[in-house]
């Protein structure tokens, strides 16, 4: 009934942006954007007796869990024309992306769900937020301008690579971008983008990137896409260098972890959330994403899983995850201990809930024994992302 095709031919562009932007209210003047930062080889459409009725974008990006990038697909712009809907559209487009990133090798995908009954259907769950952060400028309360800052005139991502590297290295959860994902924290065709190194400009040890926002001239919002402080020095320098913004300004605006550690270093911290998304992964192959992915390194362990998929049936079926020197491996059998569906198992990989949650909500059932070896594996930082895509 639906046909599922693997690249947006050139004549059909503009019925593809008609029917997604219609669909997700973008206008039509983004096209070109949208266009550069997916490319029309990652765009996938949905037909209907052969005409073009829905589609979506991936983006092949990585994603950071336990240290290590794992080749993830980040999937965005999902759309289907409305007198089409609820007809099994979304989850036919939705399940033939998937088998395709499962021939390609691709052992996970992650997604911000606008409904998340869709991509619960088709094996997605929560794995992590994008928590965007509001603090006065006035409850900063630090000077520190030792280190020198340094704007950032070029948009090329390679001054910001290394720190973003050495961040996801730390944490759970962000991306490894691909040059649209970069694009679209670094620039913007409607409004100034500011870039700033903090520390040496060759070795930096902190950055910021920012707009700023007013509904009139003034007072400013510093909107803040992306910052970091790698060292206590780039911290302190990066809150003052946005405090030296009051005298126009009167907040910050940021994304990071719902325990944000750079509310440590700020006189207050009476910061609020303006935003909360939950962001959703689908572990597509189960053997090659445990294997991909880093586990702390003091950590050694055997997981006996029992996995159910029904979307991806090669991926159910018993698993022995083995853990020792920050490495996992994987053969196929074993005692079962731990189950789960393909999506609780997608939470417990990225350490978004613990097991003994994942158990209180009958995501996972599993002997104390083996709940106690997960919470071991799966420990970590909370995952999260500056980025929407
Ligand atoms: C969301 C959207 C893609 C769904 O497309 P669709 O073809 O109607 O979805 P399907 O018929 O395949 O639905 C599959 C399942 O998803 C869930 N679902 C779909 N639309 C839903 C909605 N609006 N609210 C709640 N659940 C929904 C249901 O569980 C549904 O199964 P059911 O019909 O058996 O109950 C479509 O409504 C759309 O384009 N919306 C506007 C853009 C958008 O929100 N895109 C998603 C961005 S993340």
């Amino acid at each position: 009934m639906f046909e599922y095709q693997r690249a947006l031919p050139v004549e059909e562009e503009t019925r593809f942006r008609d029917v997604l932007f219609q669909t997700l209210n973008i206008p039509h003047d983004r096209w070109d954007d949208v266009r550069e930062n997916i490319g029309r080889d990652n765009m996938r459409v949905l037909r209907h007796d052969g005409r073009l009725i829905g589609g979506m974008g991936l983006h092949p990006a990585g994603q950071w869990f336990g240290g290590r990038c794992v080749p993830c697909c980040c999937v965005t712009l999902v759309g289907i024309s409305p007198e089409f809907r609820r007809k099994g559209a979304a989850r036919a487009l939705m399940t033939s992306s998937l088998q395709e990133l499962r021939q390609s090798g691709t052992p996970i995908a992650t997604l911000y769900a606008s409904t998340q009954a869709l991509y619960r259907a088709v094996g997605f769950e929560q794995a992590g937020t994008r928590n965007q952060h509001e603090l006065p400028m006035s409850m900063i309360g630090i000077e520190d301008r030792t280190l020198d800052v340094h704007e950032v005139s070029a948009t090329s991502p390679e001054p910001f690579r290394n720190l973003c590297e050495q961040r996801a290295r730390r944490t759970n959860g962000n991306l490894e971008r691909t040059a649209g994902l970069w694009n679209r924290v670094l620039t913007d065709s409607k409004q100034p983008v500011h870039r700033y190194l903090i520390g040496d400009r060759e070795q930096p040890e902190g950055f910021v990137v920012f707009t700023q926002e007013s509904e009139q001239r003034f007072p400013l919002t510093l909107s803040v896409r992306d910052m970091w402080g790698a060292t206590p020095a780039a911290g302190r320098r990066l809150w003052t260098f946005l405090a030296d913004h009051a005298s126009v300004g009167e907040r910050v605006r940021w994304f990071g972890p719902a325990n944000e550690p750079l509310l440590g270093l700020t006189a207050e911290c009476k910061f609020t959330d303006v935003q909360i998304l939950r962001w959703m992964v689908r572990i597509v192959d189960v053997q090659g994403a445990l294997e991909q992915r880093g586990y702390p390194p003091a950590v050694s362990g055997e997981l006996h899983l029992q996995v159910a998929d029904d979307v991806l049936p090669e991926n159910a079926g018993r698993y022995v995850l083995e853990v020792a020197d920050g490495q996992g491996t994987v053969r196929e059998g074993g005692r079962g201990e731990l189950s789960c569906h393909v999506r609780g198992l997608a939470t417990l990989y990225a350490g978004f809930f613990s097991p003994q949650t994942l158990l209180e909500l009958g995501w996972i059932e599993g002997s104390p024994e083996a709940l106690q070896t997960a919470a071991a594996i799966f420990s970590g930082p909370e995952p999260w992302m500056p980025e929407i895509f």
